[in-house]
Protein backbone atom coordinates (compact mmCIF):
# COMPACT_ATOMS: atom_id res chain seq x y z
CA UNK A 1 0.00 0.00 0.00
CA UNK A 2 1.27 3.59 -1.41
CA UNK A 3 2.59 5.98 2.03
CA UNK A 4 0.99 8.93 0.19
CA UNK A 5 -1.90 10.08 -2.26
CA UNK A 6 -1.14 10.33 -6.02
CA UNK A 7 -3.38 13.51 -5.80
CA UNK A 8 -3.00 17.14 -4.25
CA UNK A 9 -6.46 16.95 -4.34
CA UNK A 10 -9.48 14.99 -4.08
CA UNK A 11 -11.93 16.35 -6.69
CA UNK A 12 -13.64 12.85 -7.81
CA UNK A 13 -13.21 8.93 -7.38
CA UNK A 14 -12.33 8.75 -10.75
CA UNK A 15 -8.94 10.19 -10.31
CA UNK A 16 -7.73 7.81 -7.23
CA UNK A 17 -6.05 4.64 -7.62
CA UNK A 18 -6.94 1.37 -6.06
CA UNK A 19 -3.83 2.00 -3.27
CA UNK A 20 -4.89 5.79 -2.68
CA UNK A 21 -8.60 4.42 -1.73
CA UNK A 22 -6.94 1.59 0.18
CA UNK A 23 -4.77 4.31 2.01
CA UNK A 24 -7.18 6.44 3.09
CA UNK A 25 -9.80 3.39 4.54
CA UNK A 26 -6.84 2.74 6.23
CA UNK A 27 -6.05 5.57 7.73
CA UNK A 28 -10.05 6.21 8.60
CA UNK A 29 -9.62 3.25 10.75
CA UNK A 30 -6.87 4.48 12.82
CA UNK A 31 -8.83 7.81 13.15
CA UNK A 32 -12.24 6.10 13.71
CA UNK A 33 -10.48 4.85 17.01
CA UNK A 34 -9.47 8.21 17.58
CA UNK A 35 -12.52 9.79 17.70
CA UNK A 36 -14.12 6.62 19.80
CA UNK A 37 -11.53 7.43 22.62
CA UNK A 38 -12.47 10.17 25.85
CA UNK A 39 -9.95 12.92 23.82
CA UNK A 40 -11.19 12.42 20.41
CA UNK A 41 -8.45 15.12 19.63
CA UNK A 42 -5.21 15.14 18.01
CA UNK A 43 -2.63 17.68 16.97
CA UNK A 44 -2.26 16.93 13.42
CA UNK A 45 -3.44 19.43 11.56
CA UNK A 46 -2.74 22.56 14.07
CA UNK A 47 -1.82 25.51 12.13
CA UNK A 48 -4.11 24.59 9.29
CA UNK A 49 -6.86 26.61 8.04
CA UNK A 50 -9.53 24.94 6.26
CA UNK A 51 -12.38 27.04 4.67
CA UNK A 52 -15.50 25.13 3.87
CA UNK A 53 -17.65 26.52 1.23
CA UNK A 54 -20.31 25.24 0.72
CA UNK A 55 -22.70 27.14 -2.41
CA UNK A 56 -25.68 24.37 -1.65
CA UNK A 57 -27.36 22.95 0.82
CA UNK A 58 -25.76 20.06 3.29
CA UNK A 59 -26.35 19.01 6.59
CA UNK A 60 -23.97 15.66 7.07
CA UNK A 61 -21.23 16.80 4.73
CA UNK A 62 -20.88 20.17 6.28
CA UNK A 63 -21.13 19.05 9.54
CA UNK A 64 -18.79 15.92 9.07
CA UNK A 65 -16.28 17.74 7.33
CA UNK A 66 -16.34 20.34 10.76
CA UNK A 67 -16.65 18.01 13.32
CA UNK A 68 -13.20 16.20 11.29
CA UNK A 69 -11.11 19.57 10.70
CA UNK A 70 -11.87 20.35 14.45
CA UNK A 71 -11.00 16.79 15.57
CA UNK A 72 -7.09 17.36 13.51
CA UNK A 73 -7.18 20.67 15.23
CA UNK A 74 -7.41 23.15 12.14
CA UNK A 75 -8.74 26.09 12.28
CA UNK A 76 -11.67 26.41 10.37
CA UNK A 77 -14.12 28.60 9.13
CA UNK A 78 -17.32 28.50 7.27
CA UNK A 79 -18.81 29.57 4.17
CA UNK A 80 -22.79 29.37 3.10
CA UNK A 81 -23.25 31.21 -0.47
CA UNK A 82 -27.24 32.36 1.39
CA UNK A 83 -26.19 35.59 3.13
CA UNK A 84 -22.89 36.42 1.48
CA UNK A 85 -21.79 38.91 -1.43
CA UNK A 86 -21.98 36.01 -3.78
CA UNK A 87 -25.78 37.62 -4.18
CA UNK A 88 -24.56 40.64 -5.12
CA UNK A 89 -22.86 38.85 -8.20
CA UNK A 90 -19.45 38.03 -7.13
CA UNK A 91 -17.73 35.30 -9.09
CA UNK A 92 -16.81 31.73 -8.01
CA UNK A 93 -13.03 32.31 -8.23
CA UNK A 94 -13.58 36.09 -6.78
CA UNK A 95 -15.06 34.45 -3.83
CA UNK A 96 -12.62 31.86 -3.39
CA UNK A 97 -9.45 34.25 -3.94
CA UNK A 98 -10.86 36.50 -0.69
CA UNK A 99 -11.07 33.71 1.19
CA UNK A 100 -7.63 32.27 0.64
CA UNK A 101 -6.58 36.11 0.88
CA UNK A 102 -7.02 35.44 4.47
CA UNK A 103 -4.51 32.89 4.39
CA UNK A 104 -6.68 29.82 4.13
CA UNK A 105 -4.68 26.39 3.70
CA UNK A 106 -7.34 23.94 2.25
CA UNK A 107 -10.90 24.82 0.39
CA UNK A 108 -13.51 21.85 1.08
CA UNK A 109 -16.27 23.38 -1.56
CA UNK A 110 -19.84 21.93 -2.25
CA UNK A 111 -21.38 23.43 -5.77
CA UNK A 112 -24.78 22.67 -7.88
CA UNK A 113 -22.28 22.95 -10.88
CA UNK A 114 -20.27 19.83 -12.02
CA UNK A 115 -17.03 20.60 -12.18
CA UNK A 116 -16.54 23.43 -10.13
CA UNK A 117 -14.02 22.04 -7.92
CA UNK A 118 -11.76 21.04 -10.62
CA UNK A 119 -11.86 24.32 -11.92
CA UNK A 120 -10.63 25.53 -8.55
CA UNK A 121 -7.68 23.47 -8.85
CA UNK A 122 -6.56 25.14 -11.91
CA UNK A 123 -6.73 28.86 -10.20
CA UNK A 124 -5.48 28.38 -6.69
CA UNK A 125 -2.59 26.67 -4.82
CA UNK A 126 -4.50 25.62 -1.85
CA UNK A 127 -6.33 21.38 -1.78
CA UNK A 128 -9.28 21.04 -2.64
CA UNK A 129 -11.57 18.65 -1.95
CA UNK A 130 -15.05 17.98 -3.64
CA UNK A 131 -17.78 18.00 -0.68
CA UNK A 132 -20.29 17.28 -3.93
CA UNK A 133 -20.55 19.00 -7.38
CA UNK A 134 -24.10 18.71 -8.80
CA UNK A 135 -24.75 15.69 -10.48
CA UNK A 136 -20.83 14.62 -10.77
CA UNK A 137 -18.83 13.05 -7.76
CA UNK A 138 -19.47 13.12 -3.84
CA UNK A 139 -15.73 11.38 -3.65
CA UNK A 140 -16.04 11.24 0.27
CA UNK A 141 -19.38 10.20 0.58
CA UNK A 142 -18.12 7.30 -1.37
CA UNK A 143 -15.38 6.72 0.41
CA UNK A 144 -17.03 6.38 3.58
CA UNK A 145 -19.72 3.94 2.05
CA UNK A 146 -17.13 1.26 1.67
CA UNK A 147 -15.42 1.85 5.14
CA UNK A 148 -18.84 1.32 6.38
CA UNK A 149 -19.04 -1.90 3.87
CA UNK A 150 -15.91 -3.08 4.78
CA UNK A 151 -16.50 -3.09 8.37
CA UNK A 152 -20.16 -4.68 8.25
CA UNK A 153 -18.46 -7.33 5.70
CA UNK A 154 -14.95 -7.82 6.16
CA UNK A 155 -14.23 -6.33 2.46
CA UNK A 156 -15.46 -4.68 -0.43
CA UNK A 157 -13.58 -7.22 -2.81
CA UNK A 158 -16.10 -9.54 -4.84
CA UNK A 159 -19.43 -8.22 -2.90
CA UNK A 160 -22.53 -8.00 -5.04
CA UNK A 161 -23.45 -3.92 -4.17
CA UNK A 162 -27.02 -2.99 -5.71
CA UNK A 163 -27.44 0.85 -6.48
CA UNK A 164 -31.10 1.58 -6.40
CA UNK A 165 -32.88 4.92 -7.21
CA UNK A 166 -32.82 8.10 -9.01
CA UNK A 167 -29.32 6.83 -10.59
CA UNK A 168 -29.17 10.42 -13.36
CA UNK A 169 -29.26 12.99 -10.69
CA UNK A 170 -26.88 11.20 -8.29
CA UNK A 171 -23.30 12.19 -7.73
CA UNK A 172 -23.27 9.75 -5.13
CA UNK A 173 -23.84 6.75 -7.64
CA UNK A 174 -21.17 7.46 -9.85
CA UNK A 175 -18.46 8.34 -7.04
CA UNK A 176 -19.89 4.92 -5.53
CA UNK A 177 -19.10 3.19 -8.85
CA UNK A 178 -15.93 4.24 -9.60
CA UNK A 179 -14.92 3.23 -5.89
CA UNK A 180 -16.29 0.15 -5.75
CA UNK A 181 -15.47 -1.15 -9.11
CA UNK A 182 -11.75 -0.28 -8.26
CA UNK A 183 -11.84 -2.16 -4.85
CA UNK A 184 -13.60 -5.42 -6.83
CA UNK A 185 -16.81 -5.12 -5.88
CA UNK A 186 -19.87 -6.26 -9.06
CA UNK A 187 -22.04 -3.43 -8.64
CA UNK A 188 -25.81 -3.11 -9.99
CA UNK A 189 -28.05 -0.14 -10.88
CA UNK A 190 -31.69 0.00 -10.37
CA UNK A 191 -34.08 2.32 -10.65
CA UNK A 192 -37.38 3.10 -13.22
CA UNK A 193 -35.87 3.37 -17.18
CA UNK A 194 -36.09 7.62 -16.95
CA UNK A 195 -34.11 7.89 -14.02
CA UNK A 196 -31.28 5.78 -15.39
CA UNK A 197 -28.69 7.21 -17.63
CA UNK A 198 -28.24 5.61 -21.30
CA UNK A 199 -24.99 5.35 -20.86
CA UNK A 200 -24.39 3.87 -17.33
CA UNK A 201 -23.60 0.35 -18.71
CA UNK A 202 -20.28 1.66 -20.68
CA UNK A 203 -19.43 1.84 -16.73
CA UNK A 204 -19.29 -1.72 -16.65
CA UNK A 205 -22.44 -2.15 -14.12
CA UNK A 206 -25.35 -4.18 -14.39
CA UNK A 207 -28.66 -2.51 -15.00
CA UNK A 208 -32.20 -3.67 -13.10
CA UNK A 209 -35.50 -1.95 -12.93
CA UNK A 210 -37.36 -5.13 -10.53
CA UNK A 211 -35.89 -4.23 -7.11
CA UNK A 212 -37.11 -7.33 -5.82
CA UNK A 213 -34.85 -8.84 -7.68
CA UNK A 214 -31.85 -6.12 -7.19
CA UNK A 215 -32.24 -6.70 -3.35
CA UNK A 216 -32.18 -10.43 -4.07
CA UNK A 217 -29.03 -10.41 -6.10
CA UNK A 218 -27.29 -7.69 -3.87
CA UNK A 219 -25.32 -8.06 -0.62
CA UNK A 220 -25.79 -4.85 -0.02
CA UNK A 221 -28.53 -2.27 -1.35
CA UNK A 222 -27.01 1.33 -1.09
CA UNK A 223 -30.66 3.55 -1.66
CA UNK A 224 -30.52 7.04 -3.35
CA UNK A 225 -32.96 9.77 -2.62
CA UNK A 226 -35.28 11.16 -5.73
CA UNK A 227 -33.68 14.30 -6.40
CA UNK A 228 -36.65 16.36 -7.03
CA UNK A 229 -34.91 19.60 -6.90
CA UNK A 230 -32.83 18.44 -9.76
CA UNK A 231 -35.29 17.32 -11.78
CA UNK A 232 -36.78 19.85 -14.79
CA UNK A 233 -39.02 17.24 -16.02
CA UNK A 234 -41.36 14.89 -14.46
CA UNK A 235 -40.13 11.32 -14.54
CA UNK A 236 -42.43 9.44 -13.38
CA UNK A 237 -46.49 9.97 -12.27
CA UNK A 238 -45.87 10.59 -8.94
CA UNK A 239 -44.05 10.08 -5.68
CA UNK A 240 -46.61 7.54 -4.56
CA UNK A 241 -46.07 5.26 -7.78
CA UNK A 242 -42.99 5.88 -6.97
CA UNK A 243 -42.79 4.23 -3.93
CA UNK A 244 -44.91 1.59 -5.32
CA UNK A 245 -42.35 0.36 -7.65
CA UNK A 246 -39.50 1.43 -6.17
CA UNK A 247 -39.67 1.84 -2.21
CA UNK A 248 -38.18 -0.81 0.48
CA UNK A 249 -39.93 -1.70 3.22
CA UNK A 250 -38.94 -3.84 5.86
CA UNK A 251 -40.74 -6.67 5.06
CA UNK A 252 -39.27 -6.85 1.39
CA UNK A 253 -36.17 -6.91 3.42
CA UNK A 254 -37.10 -9.60 6.16
CA UNK A 255 -38.62 -11.61 3.20
CA UNK A 256 -35.23 -12.80 1.34
CA UNK A 257 -33.76 -15.57 1.98
CA UNK A 258 -30.32 -14.27 2.99
CA UNK A 259 -29.74 -11.09 5.14
CA UNK A 260 -28.45 -7.94 3.25
CA UNK A 261 -27.22 -4.23 4.44
CA UNK A 262 -29.14 -1.36 3.97
CA UNK A 263 -27.76 1.56 3.35
CA UNK A 264 -28.55 5.36 2.15
CA UNK A 265 -26.49 8.66 1.92
CA UNK A 266 -29.34 10.89 3.35
CA UNK A 267 -31.44 12.51 3.62
CA UNK A 268 -33.88 10.27 3.30
CA UNK A 269 -37.32 10.66 1.91
CA UNK A 270 -39.22 8.20 4.62
CA UNK A 271 -41.99 6.91 2.99
CA UNK A 272 -40.57 7.09 -0.67
CA UNK A 273 -37.56 5.43 -1.14
CA UNK A 274 -37.48 3.27 2.09
CA UNK A 275 -40.33 2.71 4.65
CA UNK A 276 -39.95 4.13 8.47
CA UNK A 277 -39.28 0.32 9.36
CA UNK A 278 -37.00 -0.59 6.71
CA UNK A 279 -34.54 2.79 7.23
CA UNK A 280 -35.04 2.27 10.97
CA UNK A 281 -34.32 -2.15 11.11
CA UNK A 282 -31.25 -4.25 12.07
CA UNK A 283 -30.74 -4.27 8.58
CA UNK A 284 -29.82 -0.78 8.07
CA UNK A 285 -26.40 1.06 8.71
CA UNK A 286 -27.72 4.33 7.79
CA UNK A 287 -26.17 5.93 11.23
CA UNK A 288 -23.00 4.27 11.08
CA UNK A 289 -22.13 5.68 7.90
CA UNK A 290 -22.59 9.21 9.52
CA UNK A 291 -20.49 8.32 12.12
CA UNK A 292 -17.73 6.90 9.82
CA UNK A 293 -17.63 9.97 7.26
CA UNK A 294 -16.13 11.71 10.27
CA UNK A 295 -13.17 9.38 10.11
CA UNK A 296 -13.02 8.99 6.83
CA UNK A 297 -12.70 13.05 6.15
CA UNK A 298 -10.02 13.45 8.68
CA UNK A 299 -8.49 10.71 6.70
CA UNK A 300 -8.57 12.67 3.70
CA UNK A 301 -7.90 16.19 4.84
CA UNK A 302 -4.80 14.49 7.10
CA UNK A 303 -3.74 12.48 4.08
CA UNK A 304 -3.74 15.74 1.73
CA UNK A 305 -2.02 18.04 4.23
CA UNK A 306 1.04 15.89 4.09
CA UNK A 307 1.35 16.49 0.22
N1 LIG B 1 -25.11 12.68 2.10
C1 LIG B 1 -25.06 14.01 1.97
O1 LIG B 1 -24.31 14.56 1.15
O2 LIG B 1 -25.90 14.70 2.80
P1 LIG B 1 -25.98 16.30 2.89
O3 LIG B 1 -26.55 16.80 1.59
O4 LIG B 1 -26.87 16.59 4.08
O5 LIG B 1 -24.58 16.82 3.10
Amino acid sequence: MAQSLSVRHLVGIKDLTESDIQLILETASQFKEVINRPIKKVPSLRDVTIANVFFENSTRTRLSFELAEKRLSADVVNFSASGSSVKKGETLLDTVNNILAMKVDMVVMRHSSPGAPHYLTKHIKANVVNAGDGTHEHPTQALLDSFSIREKLGDVAGKRIAIIGDITHSRVALSNIFCLQKQGADVMVCGPKTLIPKYIEALGVKVGHDVRAALAWCDVANVLRIQLERQQIKYFPSLREYSLYFGISKQMLDELDRPIVLMHPGPINRGVELTSDAADSSHSIILDQVENGVAVRMAVLYLLAQL
